[in-house]
């Protein structure tokens, strides 16, 4: 019997091609998703479930999944969706798509703090809206990017990729992490980075340990010129104490794809002037998104065919398979 694969959500066609040469697939080929319980009730007798970041996998869903399923191939780098440790204790797999989408997150990051600073959107609207009757010499004035103090917090592939675009813009670059690495920016605390940065960029993945990394102490540790820039996920800054600072003008501006209770955007961010607000699509170019589906489905085919997935998350659970079989 061929191996059955679930595709929770629509995804490249290219990546359903190459899932039906090698499975029985199960597409959920529209844009709407899954429930917790319709989602349970289409992996039963799946093998592989090709996941997106919007698919809940709590230990409730997991301890509830059929003990077919060998393997959650999410269409993400981030997988704070997904209980990693329920999943490992039931022996399942789990993997995302890291790598390929380092640069385009990054370019998506340096993206919005230069729409913050140099007030792109208000200058796009204001174009726009036929007021333009003159041009004067403090219209619409933002703030320089160049020579400025770019401060990353969390310095993993993606924080590493927006400090080599900060030194591409010649600014001092500041990082805080767990780890020191060996690289251009300087390594500070965290209060540091917060207190002197005039462009505070979030590449934290999201865990109970950085739930809130940024509440009101953190806000109101930075300059009331400065901007935060967010790209990791929502649940990283405390939203509704964003909103006071912006409001209170504790700090300057904000750059935010990623928002606590995605698809619902605070309305109190929507009435801010100072920002600039995305989608969730800091991966979203045309090559990545392919490449992530791509990624995705090839480490669902690895899993199901005996093969070690490239991008796994808990090789503990491969290294049991494996001496397993070798037993
Ligand atoms: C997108 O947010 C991702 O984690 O890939």
């Amino acid at each position: 019997m061929q191996p059955r694969v679930l595709v929770t959500k629509r995804v490249y066609p290219e990546a359903i091609e190459f899932l039906t040469q090698h499975a029985e697939v199960d597409y959920v080929s529209d844009d709407d998703g899954l429930s917790p319980a319709e989602l349970l009730e289409r992996a039963r007798g799946k093998n592989a479930i090709v996941s997106q970041l919007v698919d809940k996998f709590t230990r409730d869903v997991i301890a509830q999944l059929d003990s077919s399923v060998r393997i959650i191939a999410n269409v993400a780098v981030g997988f704070d969706n997904i209980d990693v440790a329920a999943a490992s204790e039931r022996g399942i797999l789990v993997t995302n798509t890291p790598d390929v989408l380092t640069d385009t997150t990054a370019d998506f990051a340096f993206a919005l703090l230069m729409a913050a600073a140099r007030r792109v959107v208000e200058a796009h609207e204001f174009a726009h809206s036929r007021k333009w009757g003159r041009w004067t010499i403090d219209m619409l004035v933002g703030q320089d990017v160049h020579h400025r103090t770019l401060g990353i917090l969390g310095m993993g592939r993606i924080g590493q990729a927006m400090a080599r675009r900060g030194t591409g813009f010649a600014m001092q670059v500041l990082y805080h992490d767990a780890v020191q690495l060996p690289c251009d920016a300087e390594y500070s605390s965290k209060e540091r980075v917060l207190q002197e940065s005039d462009f505070v960029s979030l590449h934290v993945p999201l865990s109970e340990a950085t739930r809130h990394y940024i509440g009101e102490a953190e806000l109101r540790m930075m300059k009331p010129s400065a901007i935060l820039i967010n790209t990791s996920r929502g649940p990283v800054v405390d939203e509704a104490t964003l909103v006071r600072a912006l409001r209170e003008k504790w700090i300057g501006g904000a750059g935010l794809d990623v928002f606590e209770n995605e698809p619902r955007v605070n309305p109190g961010l929507l009435e801010c002037a100072n920002v600039v607000l995305a989608p969730h699509i800091g991966s979203a170019s045309v090559d990545t998104r392919r490449g992530m589906s791509m990624i995705a489905v090839e480490n669902a085919v690895e899993a199901i065919e005996g093969r070690r997935p490239k991008t796994l998350l808990n090789p503990g659970v491969w290294d049991s398979i494996a001496s397993r079989r070798g037993a």
